[in-house]
Formats: structure tokens, C-alpha cells, sequence
């Protein structure tokens, strides 16, 4: 068998030139920011370095280290500095300059594609700051996914201790991990494409959020994407054109046909999820290219690392936005790289794309957010806005476990770590390293007890191949903090019969959180409250789509492989009847996980809306040339993961800076 190795490399290293790269600007006239020592609160990295410093342990990192056609070197102590993606200077560039038109926060899954565009046709200088590295080998294997959660390409933020939840979690708190990397989460997440409702976004717009109705956004979702989805090659609400490569997963097992014909049995139709006409099941559209993750970087960035007038730096973290406090207007930032301080001005907009837990921090630290708040930590505060105070999540329950009777049907990690495996991958784009760890199919339902009128759902199934005993604890519970008692008592007795899931997300709670600042260090972790389920409808709810995916798991398409419900009580539940709506309930909040959607942080809203932090051009109220470009402007749940979203929010608010600047 001839191997054309070299597919990895050609993925990550796209030697197409920049159509507009060449040289307009005399370097030489240019003025340099001048850098000062770090005096205050300087980032010494301790927690990330001490996370990566644990090695992962994981059977198909290890067999991808001795599979010979990878040239991996065993004696490398970074496993994640394969193939590392490198931004630098473009050619000429001695260091950053000390001005920019736009400077942008955060490289992720909104500020990547925003930078892109905005360094169109050369009209406009953009500074891009990241605070993490570029992506590598490792990150662009999907199966790896949960892995990266263990890593330095994560913040490790933990949510604040909430009694009766994540009980069953490392030291009883859930963990909230947000990529750190040129992509942003988009480089750790399970890459799953999803838009969200016409109804999601119609109610938005309905709350004085012009621009933002279904109709609205979908051109700004199809710009972007560049879609092979096998049987929707025609279909009007799919984006050719674009940059971000959108495949059904190429790994499927027989469990997501049984999946998708049970859901038939339960009338449930197969749509694309992805259109107007979306409730109903399907297998996943996944921001991959063949078999390879997609992050926004390599979407959007990639291609675009000679133009003169993008600047991306990575490793440098923002610690304030410089705001004139007379005339309320963002002047510029301050940000740290390599032990060093910079302020740099913006001409024309800061805007921060830094997610939905630094965006608002940020915020806060430069004198924006709720006036007590700030006063209460001497911060002299220069626009009154309710920063932080909303946030909501998509909550989920991955402890079910159904045994089957069959083998070769799920991803039992000790089983598929082989190097054909990996050569699968390399050589097709497929087999079992292309699966996003297990997750495959999804569906749509509303439960019986939701008060929506017509097709809105409430819950959100996703079909998986493996439970949470699939790789030995190794990986998925470790990335989810499961306490490891937990593991040893209900998952470690199964780990030897093959086993699945069937996820959830509830997709509209009531339970609002919110975000606080711990300190004035910017480089100390906000407080982070979930407030999870204080709501007994979304207690209520979660506990009808357990029952409902034991329904759906008890019919033929699953008998036919033995298919059962693992019936061992969690010990924290033994006094409630298995299976009963009370044992469920306990049984999700002892292992409550959450499926990575904070929002709302910094809430969208017309100045009508008291909560209203951003007005819906995305301007932050009462700033002048100051924006939030990410998932925190998203003002309340939808019936999405919230990466495609994101990277619409960036295409969107790219069109809109353009028009206020009259770029073109
Ligand atoms: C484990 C996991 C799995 C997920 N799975 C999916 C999925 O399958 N499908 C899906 O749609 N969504 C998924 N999500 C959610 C989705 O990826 C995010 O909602 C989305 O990427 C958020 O985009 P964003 O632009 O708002 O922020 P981010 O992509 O998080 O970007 C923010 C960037 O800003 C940088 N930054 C922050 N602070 C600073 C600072 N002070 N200075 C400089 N840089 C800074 C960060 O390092 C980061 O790169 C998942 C999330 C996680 C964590
Ligand atoms: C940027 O990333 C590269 C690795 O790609 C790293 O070598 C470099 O040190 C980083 N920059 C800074 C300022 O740390
Ligand atoms: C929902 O209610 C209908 C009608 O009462 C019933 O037939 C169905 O089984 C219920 N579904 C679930 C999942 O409880
Ligand atoms: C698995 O269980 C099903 C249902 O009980 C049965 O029909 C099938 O023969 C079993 N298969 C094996 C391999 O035991």
C-alpha cells in the first residue's frame, strides 16, 4: 500500500500566496511601539504551564508516536509543538507599530474571521492579539478533541461552587475550559455545526435587535461556509464560496443508523438541520475538512499571514482597553508579551472578540460594568452597564451508559489506537480518528411537557458511539472532571462490554448565572456562576429527555444489538428509586456537564434594555469607537452550539464596522 503522508502537512501548511500581499506601505516609515518592562500583575502563565506540565495520558496519542510515517519525535517533550502553526511579523516588520486603524481582542472563532475581513484590499491596518499559541498536529485530529481540554490550548476556568451541583465532579465543581489559541475555542472544540432555529433568531430581533432575524443572519452564515454535504448540493441554504469547509463526519458506526431509525419509529423526519426546515434528526455537519478540524484560524487566517497590514500576534494577553474617560472613547490597549508591556493605539475601533468570559472581564477592568461592582474594587468606572450579569449555559447529562451485546460497534479507545487507524486518517480523511470522539448524530425534539407552540424544540439529542468508560477514564472524564471515585464505582465495571451514550442539551434554560470579578489582577480568573437548575423547568425538563432517550434506545433498531440501560444507581442517589424523576434529577446533578455555550455576558439589546451591554450594531453603550464581537453578545439561549454562531457574529459585525468606516 503506497501512503501519501503528506496530506497532514499540505492541510496545515497552505503554500497558496495572499492575492493582496504585496508591498504598498514603506516599512521604513513606520512608527514602532515601544515596549516597557511589566511592572504590575504580570502574567507568569503559573496555572496553564502546571496543566501542561501533567502529561495527557491517551492510548492514540501514543499509538500516533510510533506510527513511523508521522516523523514524530518520541524525545519531544511538547507533544503539542507538532507541526505548530507559527504566526509572525509579515516580512520587513521589526515588531508591532504603535498605531492600527482596528485592533482586535482575541483570535477565536468570532475575531479570526473578523480580522480576515477587515484586512481586505489593504484599506484598513489590523492588530490581531491572541493570548495563545497557533494550533498543531494534534489539535487538527478530531477524536483528540476531549483530550485538548487537559492542555495549555485551554483557560481553566472553574465554575464557583454551587451547592446540590457538580456533585459529582472534581472537588464538586464543573470545569469550564475556553481554548487559548489562534482559532480560539474553535481549535478545542467538538467542531459540531449548528445555526440555531428561525425562531431562535426571530425572537431577538423581536427584542429590538434589527439586523439580527433569521433572514438576516443566514446570508452572514453562508458567506463564511464552504459546504460538501453529500444529498444537499443543491439546497439554496448552504454557502459554496466560502472559506470554513462544512462535511458530515466522515466516521460513521452502525449504532447512528439505529439512532436515526429509532428516531423514525418515533416519526421524527431526517432534515438539514442547518435550513429553515430543521426539526428533525440527521447525522452531523461538522466544521472539518476532510476528516481534519477546521478552526476559524485555519478558515480564516491561514491564508492571509503575508498581508502587510494584518498583524497576529499570539502569546499576547490584553489587560485593559484604554478608554479616554472625558470623552468615553476606546483610545488603544494595553497587552503583555514576553514579559514586556505595550499600549497601542487604535485610529479608528478596539474591538474585543476575547469570548464570553474575557470579553466582559475585560470590560470590567477598564471601568465598564455594573457601578457598585467596580467602585467595590476601586475601579473608577466610566460607563454604568450590567457586564456579567447575565449568562447562560447548555447543560447536559453524558452518564447514561447502554451496554450492547455486539462488538466492533462503538469506539472502544484501546481497540481502534492503531496505526492503520491513523493512516486511515492521513491517507482518506476517515475511520475512526475522523469522529468527533463518539459524538455522531443529532436530533431535535420537544419534550412533552414544553409550553412552545409549534416545531420549537426544547431538547437537543446527540447519538454518540461511546460512553464515558470507552477510553478507561483516560480522557473524556478527566477533560470533564469527573471525580475519579465516581469513575472507579459506576464507569471502571463496564469498561470491558462495549458501550454508548446519548446525550442531551437543554436548549432554552430559565436559570440565568452570571460573572464577577475576583480581583483587579487581569490575570486572575473571574468568578464564574452557573446557577444551574435553580429553575424547576429546566430540572423538569432535562429529566423528561432522559426518560425519552431510554424510549428511544428501548426499540428494534437497538434490541438487535443487545442494547440496555446500565442499571448501576450512583451512590449519591441510592436513596431515590432508579429511574425514577427524582433519581434523575439527582443523577444530573451529580454529574452535571456542560457543553462549553456561556453567553449573554455582554448582552445585545437596544438602549430600551436595562441588562444591555452592546447596542445591535454591537457598539457597547455609551463608548464611543468600542465593540464586542463574539459569542457574549449572544442575548439569550438558542438551539445551537455556538461556534458557527460566533463565526457569523464576526462576519456580521465585519459588514457593519465596514459600512461605518465606508470601506469596502
Ligand atoms: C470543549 C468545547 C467543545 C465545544 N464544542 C462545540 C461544538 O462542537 N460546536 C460548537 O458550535 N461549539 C462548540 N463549543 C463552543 C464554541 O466553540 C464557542 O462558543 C465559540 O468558539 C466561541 O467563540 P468566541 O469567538 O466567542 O470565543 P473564543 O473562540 O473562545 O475566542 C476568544 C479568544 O480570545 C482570546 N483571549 C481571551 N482573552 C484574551 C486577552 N485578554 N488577550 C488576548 N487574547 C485573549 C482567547 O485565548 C481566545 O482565543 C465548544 C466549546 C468547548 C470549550
Ligand atoms: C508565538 O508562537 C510561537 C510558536 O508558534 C512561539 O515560538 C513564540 O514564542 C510565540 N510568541 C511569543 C511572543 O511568545
Ligand atoms: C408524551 O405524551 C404522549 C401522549 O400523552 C405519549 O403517547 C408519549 O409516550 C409521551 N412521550 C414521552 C416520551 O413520555
Ligand atoms: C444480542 O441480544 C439480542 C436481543 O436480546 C439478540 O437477539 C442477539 O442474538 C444477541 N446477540 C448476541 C451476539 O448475543
Amino acid at each position: 500500500m503506497k501512503i501519501h503522508i503528506a496530506l497532514f502537512t499540505i492541510l496545515f501548511i497552505r503554500i497558496f500566496g495572499d492575492s493582496d500581499d504585496d508591498v504598498t506601505v514603506s516599512i521604513d516609515d513606520e512608527e514602532y511601539a515601544v515596549p516597557m518592562p511589566c511592572r504590575e500583575f504580570c502574567d507568569n502563565g503559573v496555572r496553564e504551564k502546571r496543566i501542561a506540565n501533567s502529561p495527557v495520558k491517551s492510548k492514540i496519542l501514543d499509538v500516533m508516536m510510533k506510527t513511523p510515517q508521522l516523523h514524530l519525535d518520541p524525545a519531544e517533550p511538547d507533544v503539542l509543538s507538532f507541526l505548530r502553526d507559527k504566526y509572525e511579523l509579515p516580512k520587513g516588520f521589526k515588531g508591532p507599530l504603535a498605531e492600527y486603524d482596528f485592533i482586535i481582542v482575541g483570535a477565536g472563532s468570532a475575531g479570526s474571521v473578523l480580522a480576515a475581513r477587515l484586512s481586505e484590499g489593504r484599506q484598513a491596518s489590523v492588530l490581531l492579539l491572541e493570548a495563545g499559541l497557533g494550533e498543531s498536529l494534534i489539535t487538527s485530529v478530531p477524536i483528540l478533541a476531549p483530550l485538548l481540554q487537559q492542555t495549555e490550548y485551554v483557560w481553566p476556568y472553574k465554575m464557583e461552587f454551587q451547592p446540590g451541583i457538580c456533585v459529582g465532579m472534581t472537588d464538586e465543581r464543573c470545569f469550564w475550559p475556553r481554548g487559548k489559541a489562534v482559532g480560539g475555542t474553535s481549535v478545542v472544540n467538538y467542531m459540531i455545526y449548528t445555526r440555531g432555529f428561525a425562531e431562535d433568531w426571530n425572537r431577538i430581533a423581536a427584542d429590538g435587535n434589527y439586523g439580527w432575524s433569521y433572514k438576516d443572519v443566514i446570508p452572514y452564515y453562508m458567506k463564511s461556509e464552504r459546504a460538501y454535504l453529500k444529498g444537499l448540493a443543491d439546497s439554496p441554504w448552504h454557502g459554496r464560496d466560502g472559506e470554513l469547509n462544512v462535511e458530515y463526519v466522515p466516521f460513521k458506526s452502525k449504532l447512528s443508523k439505529a439512532f436515526l431509525d429509532a428516531a423514525k419509529l418515533f416519526g421524527h423526519r431526517r432534515v438539514d438541520y442547518n435550513s429553515p426546515d430543521a426539526f428533525g434528526f440527521s447525522y452531523i455537519q461538522a466544521t472539518m475538512s476532510h476528516g481534519h478540524r477546521t478552526s476559524s484560524a485555519k478558515a480564516f487566517l491561514h491564508d492571509h499571514k503575508k498581508r502587510k497590514n494584518l498583524h497576529i500576534l499570539n502569546s499576547s494577553t490584553v489587560t485593559k482597553i484604554l478608554i479616554d474617560p472625558l470623552s468615553k472613547t476606546a483610545t488603544g490597549v494595553e497587552f503583555h508579551r514576553n514579559g514586556r508591556v505595550y499600549q497601542i493605539n487604535a485610529k479608528k475601533e478596539v474591538i474585543l472578540s476575547a469570548g464570553p468570559i474575557e470579553s466582559p472581564h475585560l470590560l470590567m477592568l477598564s471601568g465598564i460594568g455594573p457601578k457598585d461592582h467596580l467602585n467595590s474594587f476601586g475601579i473608577p468606572v466610566i460607563q454604568d452597564l450590567k457586564v456579567g450579569e447575565s449568562l447562560y449555559d447548555h447543560i447536559s447529562y453524558p452518564g447514561l451508559a447502554f451496554t450492547i451485546n455486539t462488538t466492533k460497534l462503538t469506539l472502544v479507545e484501546r481497540k481502534i489506537a492503531t496505526i492503520d487507524n491513523v493512516l486511515q486518517l492521513e491517507q482518506y480523511g476517515d475511520g475512526p480518528m475522523s469522529s468527533l470522539a463518539g459524538v455522531e448524530t443529532i436530533g431535535y425534539i420537544k419534550t412533552n411537557i414544553s409550553k412552545e407552540p409549534g416545531d420549537y424544540p426544547d431538547i437537543e439529542l446527540l447519538g454518540s458511539c461511546a460512553s464515558l468508560a470507552s477510553d478507561e477514564g483516560d480522557v473524556v472524564a478527566k477533560g470533564i472532571h469527573l471525580a475519579d471515585w465516581l469513575y472507579q464505582d459506576i464507569y471502571r465495571p463496564i469498561e470491558n462490554v462495549e458501550s454508548f451514550t446519548v446525550l442531551f442539551m437543554l436548549l432554552h434554560p430559565k436559570s440565568k448565572g452570571h460573572l464577577k470579578l475576583r480581583s483587579t489582577n487581569p490575570f486572575d480568573h473571574p468568578k464564574l456562576y452557573g446557577n444551574y437548575m435553580i429553575h424547576p423547568d429546566d430540572t423538569a425538563t432535562m429529566v423528561e429527555a432522559i426518560k425519552y432517550i431510554i424510549k428511544l434506545v428501548d426499540t428494534s433498531p437497538f434490541h438487535k444489538y443487545g442494547a440496555k440501560l446500565y442499571t448501576k444507581p450512583l451512590s449519591t442517589c441510592k436513596h431515590y428509586q432508579f429511574g425514577s424523576d427524582k433519581y434523575w434529577e439527582c443523577a444530573v446533578r451529580t454529574i452535571t456537564s456542560t457543553l462549553h455555550h456561556q453567553i449573554a455576558t455582554c448582552k445585545m439589546g437596544p438602549s430600551s434594555d436595562p441588562e444591555a451591554v452592546v447596542d445591535p450594531e454591537l457598539k457597547v453603550h455609551g463608548v464611543n469607537n468600542l465593540r464586542v464581537v463574539d459569542s457574549s453578545i449572544i442575548p439569550k439561549p438558542i438551539s445551537a452550539h455556538t461556534n458557527a454562531p460566533a463565526i457569523m457574529i464576526g462576519e456580521k459585525a465585519a459588514a457593519l464596522i465596514k459600512k461605518s468606516w465606508k470601506l469596502l
